[in-house]
């Protein structure tokens, strides 16, 4: 018997609307508590180095609130270690970050630097977080995380969202070996990149899945399905109008 597959909503991207235009709305916070009410188990927020979305008192202000669990994913630097120790979120997933890149692109090169991938989750877990590595489907660094000691990956998604016809099928085969290789080494399987409803039937075959981290869809989705409302909110103020003062 499975257990229920969790929802945890990346809110990067209302923070991304907000600072646009330098206003104090729309709150990531305030949208991570629309979310809980709606069906999401958690929050994430990717505090990235250039802060382009996500902002330090976005995080703190999210952290105050106990009753939502928050996945603060970031980079394994030093200043985002120091940050994650201070805040103490539930949950931190470490992520590879380029300053010019759009998004993630690839998964971590834990094989490459496991002492440093070590010393980073071995510090965060002291403080009571769990430490989730973001990586590809691929035997090495599955093998690396294990060494080094983190409870939960992240299986990156983005090439199989991103992919069409033959190699879409070879990237979710490789998804779902993953996952089981995973599973068998004891680690929690979670999932995330690129989902959005039309390829999800295709990421709910990968076995063993704990958690999916979904941001862009949805905030794109909720832009479609909230306008309609939003235009109609403004149409009825602006019905107030009763020619201007003369
Ligand atoms: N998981 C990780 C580790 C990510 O880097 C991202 C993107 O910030 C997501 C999940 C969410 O991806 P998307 O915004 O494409 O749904």
């Amino acid at each position: 018997m499975h257990s229920r597959l969790k929802l945890g909503v990346n809110v990067d991207h209302v923070a991304t609307v907000r600072q646009a235009r330098g206003t104090d709305y729309p709150s990531p916070v305030a949208a991570a508590e629309l979310c809980m009410a709606s069906g999401a188990e958690s929050i994430t927020m990717h505090l990235r180095e250039d802060r382009r979305h996500i902002q330090d008192a976005d995080v703190l202000a999210l952290s105050a609130l106990n009753h939502i669990p928050l996945n603060l994913e970031m980079a394994a630097t030093e200043e985002m270690t120091g940050i994650a120790l201070k805040v103490r979120p539930q949950e931190v997933c470490l992520v590879p970050e380029k300053r010019q890149e759009l998004t993630t692109e690839g998964g971590l090169d834990v094989a490459g630097r496991k002492e440093y991938f070590r010393t980073v989750v071995n510090r965060l877990t002291e403080a009571g977080v769990r430490v989730s590595l973001f990586i590809t489907h691929d035997a090495a660094p599955l093998e690396a995380a294990t060494d080094v000691g983190a409870p939960v990956v992240e299986l990156h998604t983005g090439a199989y969202c991103d992919a069409i016809g033959g190699d879409r099928d070879r990237e979710l085969e490789a998804l779902i070996a993953g996952a089981r290789d995973a599973h068998e080494r004891g680690l929690q399987v979670n999932a995330g990149h690129g989902i959005n409803l039309n390829n999800l039937p295709g990421v709910l075959e990968i076995p063993w899945m704990d958690t999916l981290n979904i941001g862009h869809s949805l905030v794109a989705r909720a832009v479609m399905i909230g306008l309609p409302e939003a235009v109609r909110e403004m149409r009825a103020a602006m019905d107030a109008y009763r020619g201007g003062r003369s």
